[in-house]
C-alpha cells in the first residue's frame, strides 16, 4: 500500500494515563501493524515521571498486551517499541519544553502534539511550546475531551488553544465521528437513492438514537460525578449522531462541507429551557439493581460516591430541529450508565401508510423501521410488512427484517478501533472528522439551557434499577406523544 503521508513526530502529553494505554497505543500498534505508520515515524512519549528507556518501554508492551485482545505479532510490537522515546517533561515548567524542541525534527517530521491530559493542562502545554519556539505553521496539536463543562468554560479553552494555533492546526476528537458504523451513516444516506430521497418529514414520523452503556460508573466516579450523563455523553456523542443523521447533504466530504453541515443542524435545534424542560427531558441515576444476573450498588453506594449527589448517569431527550426538513418530526434521544445491556444504535421510524388496501384482514398496518446497529453487533436492519406464503387462508401478512450483519457481510474483517481512524485522519491532515470549534460551543449553548432548567427546578434525578432501560418516566416522554421506545 503506498503511503501518501510525511513522517511525524508524535507526541503524546500524558503517555502514562488511562487513554494511552488502552486506546491510543493500541491504535498506533494496529496502525503499525497494516503498515500505515510512515518508517520514519516516531512516538514521543511525554509525562513527568522519571523512568528510564527500558522501564518506559516495560510498561508500554504490558499495557499493548493487556488491552490488545488478539494475539501480538512480536515484530510489530518490537517495531512499535523502536518507534517510542521517551521524554521527562513537568508540563507547567516552559523551560523543560526546550527537550521537545531539541528531540522533534521539524525540518524532517510533522510534529504532532496530542493533549491525552485535562484541560486545565492545555494552555500550559501551548505556553510551554511557544516558549520553547516549537510551534510552525505545520504543527498540530488534538485535543481530548472534556472541552470544558459548559458554553464559558469551552470558550476559554478555545481561546487560550486559538491565541497559539489556528483553527486547521486543531483537531477535537469525538471518538464517536471514528467508529465504522457512525461512518456508515453518511454511506448509507449519501451512496443509497432510496435512503436520500426519503429522508424528511414527509415519510420519516420520528427518530430515536439510543446509547445504552451496561457499565456502571464504578471507579470513575470523581470525575463522572462533576459531569453527569448529559455533558459526558450528549454534548458529544449523541449531538454527533444526531447532526449526521439530520444534516443536509454536503457537497463533498472535504473538511468544511461535512462540518459546516453539521453546525447548521446545531443551529437548528429548538431550545430546552425552564419553562419546557419537564416536557422535554427526563433524568435519571441508577440504583441498586442486577445486570446480568449479578447484584450491583447503586450510584450513590459506588465506592466513594456522596450519597447526596445529585448528578444524572441517565438522560432522555425530546429534540425538535426547526428546519424544512425536519419540521415535526421529534428525535429521541437517551443514554445511560447501567442499563440492561450495552447498545447503540439510531431507529428511524417511517410513517403509517396514507391508505390501507389490507384493511379487511389488518386494521393498522405498522410502519417500516430501518435499524442502524452501531455497537455492538454492527449492522443495518429494515422492519417491514411480507406475504406469508401459502394459499387457502386469506391474504396474511408478517412482520420480517432484512438483516445486513457487517460481520457476515464482509467476511468477519475486523472492525477498526474508533482511534485508528482519527489517528490516521491526524496524521494525514484530514479534518472532517474533527469538532470544529462553532460545533462545540454550539451545542454547549444547547445543553447549557437544559442544565439550567434543572438547576432552577431543584428537582432530583428519577431513580431506576441498574440493569432496566432506565427510568419509567422516560417511556412517558414518548407514550406522551403516542409512541414507544424501541426495544
Ligand atoms: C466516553 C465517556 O467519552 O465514552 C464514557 O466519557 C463512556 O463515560 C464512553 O463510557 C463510551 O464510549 P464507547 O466507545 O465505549 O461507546
Amino acid at each position: 500500500m503506498t503511503i501518501d503521508h510525511q513522517a511525524c513526530d508524535f507526541a503524546i502529553y500524558g503517555i502514562l494515563g488511562d487513554l494511552s494505554r488502552r486506546k491510543l497505543l493500541p491504535a498506533l500498534y494496529q496502525l503499525d501493524r497494516e503498515g500505515l505508520l510512515h518508517d520514519d515515524t516516531r512516538i514521543i512519549g511525554i509525562a513527568r515521571h522519571d523512568l528510564n528507556r527500558q522501564s518506559f518501554l516495560d510498561h508500554i508492551r504490558e499495557g499493548l498486551h493487556r488491552f490488545i485482545k488478539e494475539d501480538l505479532d512480536n515484530d510489530v510490537v518490537n517495531r512499535l517499541l523502536a518507534r517510542m522515546h521517551y521524554l521527562l517533561v513537568n508540563l507547567d515548567v516552559p523551560d523543560e519544553y526546550s527537550r521537545i524542541k531539541t528531540f522533534a525534527d521539524q525540518k524532517k517530521r510533522l510534529l504532532i502534539n496530542y493533549f491525552s491530559v485535562a484541560p486545565f493542562l492545555f494552555g500550559d502545554i501551548c505556553s510551554g511550546l511557544a516558549h520553547a519556539g516549537i510551534i510552525e505553521p505545520s504543527t498540530r496539536v488534538v485535543l481530548e475531551k472534556p472541552i470544558g463543562r459548559d458554553l464559558a468554560s469551552s470558550r476559554e479553552i478555545n481561546d487560550i488553544v486559538a491565541k497559539y494555533f489556528s483553527e486547521t492546526q486543531i483537531y477535537r476528537i469525538d471518538h464517536y465521528l471514528g467508529k465504522e458504523t457512525v461512518m456508515n451513516l453518511l454511506a448509507l444516506r449519501f451512496a443509497n437513492s432510496i435512503f436520500t430521497t426519503n429522508w424528511d418529514h414527509n415519510t420519516i414520523d420520528h427518530v430515536q438514537i439510543t446509547v445504552a452503556e451496561e457499565v456502571r460508573v464504578g471507579s470513575r466516579w470523581g470525575y463522572f460525578d462533576k459531569s453527569g450523563q448529559l455533558r459526558d455523553m450528549v454534548q458529544n456523542h449523541l449531538m454527533q449522531i444526531l447532526t449526521l443523521v439530520a444534516m443536509e447533504p454536503p457537497v463533498n466530504l472535504h473538511d468544511d462541507s461535512l462540518r459546516n453541515e453539521k453546525l447548521k443542524v446545531l443551529k437548528a435545534l429548538r431550545p430546552i429551557t425552564h419553562d419546557n424542560i419537564d416536557d422535554m427531558v427526563v433524568r435519571g441515576q441508577y440504583g441498586r439493581g442486577y445486570i446480568r444476573g449479578n447484584e450491583v450498588p447503586g450510584y450513590l453506594e459506588e465506592a466513594g460516591g456522596n450519597p447526596a449527589s445529585t448528578t444524572e448517569t441517565f438522560v432522555a431527550i425530546r429534540v425538535d430541529i426547526d428546519n424544512w426538513r425536519w419540521a415535526d418530526v421529534p428525535f429521541y434521544l437517551r443514554t445511560g450508565k447501567a442499563m440492561a445491556t450495552k447498545r447503540s444504535e439510531v431507529v428511524i421510524h417511517f410513517k403509517r401508510l396514507p391508505h390501507n388496501i389490507f384493511a379487511d384482514s389488518y386494521q393498522n398496518l405498522p410502519p417500516n423501521k430501518l435499524i442502524i446497529r452501531l455497537q455492538p453487533d454492527e449492522g443495518v436492519e429494515i422492519e417491514m410488512l411480507n406475504k406469508v406464503p401459502g394459499i387457502g387462508q386469506g391474504l396474511q401478512l408478517q412482520r420480517t427484517m432484512l438483516d445486513l450483519s457487517f460481520c457476515e457481510a464482509f467476511n468477519n474483517s475486523r472492525i477498526a478501533d474508533a482511534y485508528e481512524r482519527l489517528l490516521l485522519d491526524i496524521m494525514q491532515g484530514r479534518q472532517a472528522l474533527f469538532i470544529h470549534r462553532e460545533e462545540v460551543e454550539r451545542s454547549w449553548q444547547w445543553i447549557d439551557s437544559i442544565q439550567n432548567g434543572w438547576q432552577q427546578s431543584h428537582e432530583p434525578p428519577k431513580t431506576y434499577p441498574a440493569g432496566s432501560w432506565g427510568p419509567v418516566a422516560s417511556v412517558a416522554l414518548l407514550a406522551r406523544d403516542d409512541r414507544e421506545w424501541e426495544e
